[in-house]
């Protein structure tokens, strides 16, 4: 056959149609991937993008390939489509393993914890999905044999010796080689710290773990991949790249015989874990407008509407994680996480009950917004004189410092708003993921000016959904599948070079 010519590829009896030119692979000739899962992204590794070939001209098969399909248990007729060659015409099949891939159902508003799909062949074998994040790493184990989830547990990061930050810990790491391989060495270690607690309270072992996802921001991606950081460290804050990877666990330093399947990355800052929180709200098949917002040290924004999904992400600070606030700390025991004015005086709850240690995120948001109704706060910010340290030592900084986060966060939403040409009353829900979302009082948020003036009822807090997304990708080709096709849908939002972001900014600081 030669290079000019047009050979046909048939999918199956009743199949599309494709003229394409001999010599490319099937992968690349099949229309729209349709029923195929390349979640390597047709590097012959994971298998997803099996096929049946029914008859036709086609290259051979070399060891590698070989080598996967027997992983798998392929009969004769299977190929790799992302291997295999076209020479003539071809009649072919997606024979995926665990079934084809397929466009996802509309969802119900709100997520809930998707187990793993069961399976008689996965009989006590372990699944793990983890969160990896910035500041914790979360993870949720599964029975893949029953499809239960067995049990969660989060740790902190253990790189956080190298700085609280992403950047800090990409400066880091840039300085040697040395200095890479302990950042990267540190996450490795917290992964299996996480596995074996999760195993430990399960009372099964980690050699069964045999399947796991990776839901994370793009530098705990590249980190734990060892991927080069270079591009991500500084503007542009480019990603090595953001297609989804399978490797197996033991060539990225964890001592566990799994598969580890990472979730497609957006861009330098919007990560897998976001793609997991659309995957787990359900983004891509919203009608109407709704927001999704993961709040942390990085806020991660997306507005879909009507199937369209445009992204952007700002750097919220820690302020909004209790970090840098002079009495701050975690929504955990001790943290006041609640305040409101009753006859004109504070009160406040105190998660776990008992005298206050400090206050998380949320609470602090409440005590500004006490503050600003008893005019103790002005609109720009500015305690009144004789009102510092007002019972829970709230400081002029600390304001500032929420000051600070809430504008970087409005700042995307209203960017998001214009540049799609949304107006606010169409934004018909807000989902909160994450750990301040899920606390945050939404009528104090937005007394704040954290968000637009919405109704709170339109507010739906949704807990982990960076968790939950990569819970449900754990067996499922489809998740996957769906998974991919967010990634690539969205629209990224590079903030910062937009025209009159620092004017917004500026204009997003008062109350
Ligand atoms: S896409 Fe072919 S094996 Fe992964």
């Amino acid at each position: 056959v030669g290079g000019g010519l047009i050979v046909k590829v048939t999918l199956g009896p009743a199949g599309p149609d494709a003229d394409v030119s001999p010599g490319i692979t099937l992968l690349e000739a099949w229309p729209g991937r349709a029923g195929l899962d390349p979640v390597c992204g047709g590097k012959g590794r994971c298998g997803g993008c099996r096929v049946r070939i029914l008859d036709g001209d086609v290259s051979g098969a070399d060891e590698d390939e070989i080598e996967v399909l027997a992983r798998l248990g392929s009969r004769p007729e299977h190929r790799l489509a992302c291997r295999v060659r076209v020479l003539g015409d071809v009649r072919a099949l997606a024979d995926p393993p665990g079934g084809a891939a397929r466009t996802p159902d509309h969802r119900g508003s709100v997520p809930v914890s998707t187990p793993a799909a069961p399976s008689v062949a996965a009989a006590g074998r372990l699944g793990l999905a983890v969160d990896l994040g910035t500041t914790k790493l979360a993870g949720y184990l599964a029975d893949l044999g029953t499809g239960t989830l067995l049990e969660t547990d989060a740790i902190p990061n253990p790189q956080r010796r190298f700085g609280a930050d992403v950047i800090s810990r990409l400066g880091y790491a840039l300085t040697s080689p040395r200095h890479y391989r302990q950042v990267r060495e540190a996450v490795a270690l917290g992964v299996t710290e996480l596995a074996d607690r999760l195993c430990r309270k399960a009372g099964r072992s980690r050699g069964a773990i045999r399947e796991m996802t990776v839901a994370g921001n793009p530098a705990m991606h590249h980190l734990l991949l060892g991927l080069d950081v270079t591009t991500l460290a500084r503007a542009p804050f480019q990603p090595a790249t953001v297609e989804p990877i399978t490797v197996p666990a033991r060539e990225i330093g964890l001592p566990i015989p799994a598969l580890v399947y990472f979730l497609p990355c957006i861009a330098g800052f919007v990560g897998g874990d976001h793609v997991a929180a659309l995957l787990a709200t359900g983004a891509g098949t919203l009608r109407g407008g709704a927001l999704i917002v993961d709040i942390g040290t990085n806020a991660e924004i997306t507005l879909a509407r009507d199937g369209t999904l445009t992204t952007c992400s700002c750097a919220s600070g820690p302020a909004f994680e209790g970090a840098q606030i002079s009495r701050g700390m975690r929504a955990v025991a001790g943290a006041v996480d609640k305040v409101w004015l009753e006859g004109g005086r504070l009160r406040f709850r105190v998660i776990g009950g008992g005298a206050p240690a400090g206050i998380c995120g949320a609470g602090l948001l409440d005590l500004v917004a006490a503050l600003l109704a008893t005019g103790t706060i002005d609109r720009s910010g500015r305690l009144r004189a004789g009102a510092e340290g007002v019972g829970l030592l709230l400081t002029q900084a600390d304001i500032r410092e929420l000051q600070l986060a809430k504008a970087a966060v409005r700042v995307g939403i209203e960017a998001l708003l214009r540049e799609t040409g949304t107006a606010v009353e169409a934004i018909e829900r807000v989902y909160l993921a994450g750990s301040f979302g899920t606390n945050l009082d939404p009528e104090k948020a937005v007394a704040i000016g954290l968000f637009p003036p919405l109704s709170p009822d339109r507010f739906v807090a949704v807990g982990n959904a960076a968790g939950q997304g990569a819970l449900s990708t754990l067996t499922s080709p489809e998740k996957r599948a769906e998974a991919v096709c967010l990634a690539r849908k969205v629209r990224h939002l590079d903030l910062t070079s937009r025209p009159g972001y620092q004017e917004h900014f500026l204009g997003a600081l008062g109350f």
